[in-house]
């Protein structure tokens, strides 16, 4: 699907990783032996946010019922702000669910990811469907989400903070994207961890190895 013009997520590079020659400056919330590149503070994050739920809520026509179905646990920050950001933008029923998937463990992604719907989905709902997902690299996670979520006929279109086109490997059409991601680096941050640290913080970063080259496999 072609996206208006107006559509185009804007790029952030994150190149491999390499802390070498690297001086970390001052950001908030960093412990001081972590080294992280800063790719987007809050308020660049915020006007994307805002952004797409005024694309979301054009498309859908804001009367129309809504449920999320935020993806844990990296997609809580996100979507927090972009339920709120949705009611900004007029839309006036909106529902709230939770999965989990969980494929990764530090950088590699181990096995097929597994999911876990939190509670009940409707099997013959009216309502559309909009998956929330922190980001979609390879693609298996989220299709994996699709696939447990979308009987025939649900209306269902996925969400993404952030996408990583070169890293598809499974076939996804992600109908909103915040940023779209260039270069293998590990982002982290509002949301996105390494190994459980990291998503409380309120700008989006790319993660440095403390020393040496980049783990096995990718970033
Ligand atoms: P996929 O199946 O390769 O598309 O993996 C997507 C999932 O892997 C996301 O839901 C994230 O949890 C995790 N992931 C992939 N890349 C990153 C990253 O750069 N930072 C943090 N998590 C990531
Ligand atoms: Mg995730």
């Amino acid at each position: 699907m072609e996206r208006a013009p107006s559509d185009r997520p804007p790029v952030l590079r994150v190149p491999s990783a390499s802390a070498a020659g690297f001086e970390q400056p001052a950001l908030p919330g960093l412990m001081p032996s972590a080294s992280l590149r800063e790719l987007a503070p809050p308020e660049r994050i915020q006007a994307r946010v805002e952004a797409l739920a005024a694309a979301i809520a054009r498309d859908h026509g804001p009367l129309r019922p809504l449920t999320l179905m935020v993806v844990l646990r990296g997609a809580f920050v996100f979507a927090a702000d972009l339920a709120r950001a949705l009611i900004g933008a007029g839309v006036t029923d909106l529902q709230i669910e939770f999965l989990q998937a969980a494929s990764y463990r530090g950088t590699a992604a181990v096995g097929a990811p597994a999911i876990n719907l939190l509670g009940p989905v409707e099997p013959h709902s009216d309502r559309a469907f909009l998956v929330v997902e922190d980001i979609v690299d390879a693609g298996r996670t989220i299709r994996a989400v699709v696939d447990r979520l979308a009987p025939p006929g649900r209306a269902l279109a996925i969400c993404a903070l952030l996408d990583r086109p070169e890293g598809h490997r499974v076939p996804v059409e992600v109908r909103y994207v915040g940023f779209q991601l260039e270069g293998p680096g590990f982002v982290v941050g509002y949301g996105l961890d390494y190994e459980g640290r990291y998503r409380e913080l309120p700008y989006l970063a790319q993660w440095l190895p403390p020393s040496g080259p980049a783990p096995r496999g990718r970033r």
